[in-house]
């Protein structure tokens, strides 16, 4: 352990040795939080400007700090800013070097703020930007998935039920159903947008300052809704993380159900799809191999936002208020969940629209499987015999379709009724997959108008969506951050 006192701490006065320089390293989180730099530097600006406003500042001052935060975040940008772990985090790196460039000014930014606050503020504004980027691409997926189940409301394939053919169904149906999950989804999204943006600059370290601050000015020029009511919560909550990483389970976790039906359905057994080779690889020793990687790798990765949102939830346990270092953990699971949902909504926006559905194989698969057992149920019933009386009479038609190896609709009509001689000639109307997905003409039914009207009014609240979140409440600035600092490096 070194023992000459450092002085190069901005928190050093009280120290009389320098720390150790494992603990340095294990203490700090430049290597991952340097990520929210932008952000930071926004945080700054609001913050000397409402400073100036109440004559902590001069004008002259401000006006160093601002040339000398845009130096600053030029030098970020370029990757000339020289990264120290001996500065610990994000927020000293860059007041060190502001006040390296403009002098004893630099000093003053930190007045009535504490970096509890600081670090509050950004992870906040970055996991806006992070959010609105991620509702973009969700849109950019729903709308491809629409617009696939538009021209799909005819295409029959068997429905499912315990992955055993239950009744036809239309491709646009299902492809709809993919649509419900992901519409839930960005509701989540929305609303941990719409709790998490608020402003908690000001709370300084735990109590608030002995400044007269404004806070609703750096609130409203961050482009937060309003600020913080409780300093002391302000500080410690990360319940917009852990809301935030709840909602990516969730979407990872439809993600995953979605890349399982397209592994089971370019499976040479199921043969429903095709997915264009762009999407997929070969195998090394297997020349005929082609492998859906991408879904089998989005499916793979709910483990780790699944986990992340474990280590978040686990994170916060028990922590007494208000501001604890425990709370630095917070930002690489928050960051790992945050690029692997938009990796995955990437990589599914791209894929979804160029999915071929080989629509001769899914009529065929619907027509093995007795698929159109409940609609010969639902005949009799109509000819007056009791739901549970006609279930029967089916189940026996079933078995002697096993045992022959014929479906329903190509027995002899004098098969037919050995089972009910109840049984018209038109029966063959409701026994066909077109008669069958036609009869469920209901809201919500696979009918194919029904579908189409379904995907109509999905397509509608999309371009709705759209529109609205043009002007959007709160910096809509796309996160630049994010991902292109892998190439960061401290000295
Ligand atoms: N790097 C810290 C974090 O991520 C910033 C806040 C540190 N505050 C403190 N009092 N040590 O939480």
């Amino acid at each position: 352990m070194s023992k000459s006192k450092d002085t190069s701490k901005l928190w050093g006065g009280r120290f009389n040795e320098a720390t150790d320089s494992f603990v340095q390293r294990f203490t700090a989180s430049v290597q991952f939080d340097a990520r929210m730099a932008d952000q930071d530097i926004q945080g700054s600006l609001a913050h000397a400007d409402m400073l100036c406003a109440i004559g902590v500042l001069s004008s002259s001052e401000l006006e160093e700090i601002q040339q000398g935060l845009t130096q600053v975040k030029r030098e970020i940008d370029e990757g000339s800013f020289n990264w120290s772990i001996e500065l610990e985090d994000v927020h000293m790196n860059i007041e060190a070097r502001l006040t390296a460039l403009i002098g004893s000014t630099g000093k003053k930014l930190h007045t009535g703020r504490s970096r509890n606050d600081q670090v509050a503020t950004d992870i906040r504004l970055h996991l806006r930007s992070a959010i609105d980027s991620i509702a973009r691409e969700l849109t950019r997926l729903q709308e491809g998935t629409i617009a696939l189940a538009a021209a799909h409301s005819t295409t029959i394939m068997p429905g499912f039920t315990h992955l055993q053919t239950a009744q036809p169904v239309s491709f646009g149906h299902h492809l709809l159903a993919w649509n419900e999950m992901l519409e839930r989804d960005y509701g989540r999204l929305m609303d941990c947008r719409r709790r998490m943006n608020q402003s908690p600059l000001g709370a300084a370290a735990l109590a608030g300052t002995t400044y007269p601050i404004d806070r609703y000015q750096t609130s409203a020029a961050l482009g937060f809704d309003r600020p913080t009511e409780n300093s002391l919560d302000s500080v410690s909550d990360r319940d917009f993380a852990v809301e935030f990483c709840s909602f990516a389970a969730l979407l990872m976790t439809h993600l995953s159900r979605i890349s399982e039906e397209l592994i089971l359905w370019t499976s040479a057994q199921f043969n429903f799809v095709e997915l264009p080779d762009r999407f997929c690889t070969g195998s090394s020793i297997m020349p005929q191999k082609k492998n859906p990687d991408v879904p089998e790798l989005v499916r793979g990765k709910v483990g780790r936002v699944n986990g992340h949102l474990v280590a978040l939830l686990t994170l916060m346990k028990s922590q007494p208020l208000a501001y604890n270092k425990d709370n630095q953990e917070d930002k690489e699971p928050l960051f790992d969940t945050v690029d692997t949902v938009m990796d995955c909504l990437r990589a599914f926006a791209d894929m979804i629209p160029a999915i071929k559905p080989r629509t001769n194989e899914m009529h065929e698969a619907a027509r093995r499987g007795f698929s159109t057992a409940t609609d010969l149920a639902d005949y009799l019933v109509g000819r007056g015999l009791p739901f549970r009386d006609a279930h029967e009479v089916v189940g026996k038609a079933v078995a002697h379709g096993v045992a022959t190896g014929l479906d329903l609709a190509e027995m002899e009509l004098t098969t037919l009724q050995e089972f009910c001689p109840d049984i018209g000639k038109d029966v063959f109307d409701v026994l066909t997959l077109e008669g069958s997905i036609a009869a469920r003409d209901h809201l919500g039914g696979t009918a194919p108008a029904q579908v189409a009207a379904a995907g109509s009014r999905a397509m509608e609240r999309l371009q709705q969506r759209k529109a609205s979140s043009e002007q959007p409440s709160g910096n809509n600035e796309p996160d630049k951050g994010q991902a292109n600092r892998s190439d960061f490096r401290v000295d």
